[in-house]
């Protein structure tokens, strides 16, 4: 067949319009996977708030779809047809300028999610994400109610649980630091509490890389006073904790002697412990705003931002210089190695056989 320019014009538009059939329309029509048994219908308000969720194009950043490869980067489940069997249009997305939020319900608390739409930059400092903080009244409670619907049944079984968890922490919070800190760390572990050691020494070093760390993850909400006068705070309940009070309040879980003592070899620090500040920034504290850190700092982050926490607004002392880290880049054949034994270099030590 001759390339006439009426041949060019009519093949583009059969390939345009096959695309679009097989892409666009035909799909709708004759995929129809049965509900997964995650899947929920929505409610009257949780459609509003998807409503919403279109018009402030918040689908421009965020997906609602876990790979199976996200598995490794901390999401739930990944996404089956049949979690989408109630949507129509799907929001699944294509880009990831923010976190995926199809198991974003009971991650966070609605309180959290008030601060964040009303400037991100009070929950995250760094945050990039526009505020929203135009949507008001009926609406933001129809997004929120949204967000804490996306996972399904799971999803919105996590965020009941946050609501019945936060019942207890005002409770306690009203109570005043004294009973609110025993009662936080009775929710921990009794292991992190009081007997996990701190890997980290408090050095000056480990208490400067805490403190970046502080103001980009922590300051919104705990301030950068420590005093939990973020910006954060009007819209949190409880709202964040004042670490300056701390010491004051007379708090103590470990041994039973009210107030503050230190001693770092036994972990006595504080009345907030080091393995309990650290419990407490890996998971969060389920029914208030503090959120997990797990996915987002590794192990090493959290003790110093811990160990600035500690240092800067609870009265803890830097320690003593050991020389534990020259310890630790020392060449293997300048060590003896008998536990107990000062760690000096030995006269007799072995002529290292390089090139074996
Ligand atoms: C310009 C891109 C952008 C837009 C538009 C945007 N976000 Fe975000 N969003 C982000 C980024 C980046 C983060 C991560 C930092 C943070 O927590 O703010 C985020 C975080 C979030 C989180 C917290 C996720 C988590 O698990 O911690 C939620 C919920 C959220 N966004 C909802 C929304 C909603 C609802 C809209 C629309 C009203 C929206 N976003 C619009 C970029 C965006
Ligand atoms: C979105 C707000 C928010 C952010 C961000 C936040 N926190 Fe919190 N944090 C809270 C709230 C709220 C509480 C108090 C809960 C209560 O009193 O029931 C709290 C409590 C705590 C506690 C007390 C735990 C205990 O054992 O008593 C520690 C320690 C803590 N946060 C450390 C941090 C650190 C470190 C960071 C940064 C890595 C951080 N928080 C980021 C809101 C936040």
């Amino acid at each position: 067949m001759r390339m006439t320019p009426l041949v060019v014009l009519l093949g583009s538009f059969i390939v345009v319009f096959s695309v679009v059939i097989g892409n666009v329309i035909l799909p709708p029509q004759v995929f129809h996977p049965a509900p997964s048994p995650n899947a929920r219908p929505y409610t009257a308000l949780e459609l509003e708030g998807r409503e919403s969720y279109v018009r402030n194009g918040c689908v421009y950043c965020h997906s609602q779809d876990a790979r199976p490869m996200d598995w490794g980067n901390g999401s739930g489940m990944a996404s089956q047809p049949g979690d989408y069997a109630y949507d129509s249009p799907h929001l699944i997305g294509s880009e990831r300028q923010g976190p995926d939020l199809s198991h974003e319900a009971g991650y966070h608390t609605d309180d959290w999610h008030w601060a964040h739409f009303e400037d991100p930059r009070y929950t995250r400092p760094q945050s990039f994400m526009p505020d929203f903080s135009y949507i008001q009244g009926r609406e933001r409670v129809a997004l929120i109610a949204y967000m804490q619907c996306l996972g399904g049944r799971d999803g919105v079984a996590r965020a009941a649980q946050q609501a019945r968890l936060k019942v207890n922490l005002i409770k306690y919070y009203q109570k005043g630091p004294a009973e609110n800190i025993p009662y936080l760390q009775s929710t921990f572990p009794p292991g992190w509490v009081n007997k996990i050691p701190n890997p980290v020494p408090v050095t000056s070093g480990s208490v400067e890389r805490g403190r970046v760390l502080y103001v980009a993850y922590c300051a919104g909400c705990h301030g950068e006073a420590g005093d939990g006068r973020g910006p954060a705070k009007p819209y949190l309940n409880p709202p964040p904790m004042d670490f300056t009070l701390v010491q004051a309040s007379g708090a103590s879980t470990q041994g039973g002697q009210p107030g503050y003592h230190y001693d770092y070899r036994k972990n006595e620090v504080s009345s907030i412990s080091q393995g309990a500040i650290y419990y407490a920034v890996l998971y969060g504290i389920p029914g208030s705003a503090m959120p997990q850190f797990k996915g987002q700092l590794e192990s090493e982050k959290i003790w110093d931002v811990g160990n600035y926490v500690g240092w800067a607004f609870m009265g803890w002392k830097l320690e003593p210089y050991t020389g534990r880290y020259e310890e630790l880049t020392r060449r293997p054949w300048e060590h003896t190695w008998e536990i107990g034994q000062p760690r000096v270099a030995r006269a007799d030590a072995p002529v290292p056989n390089v090139g074996r």
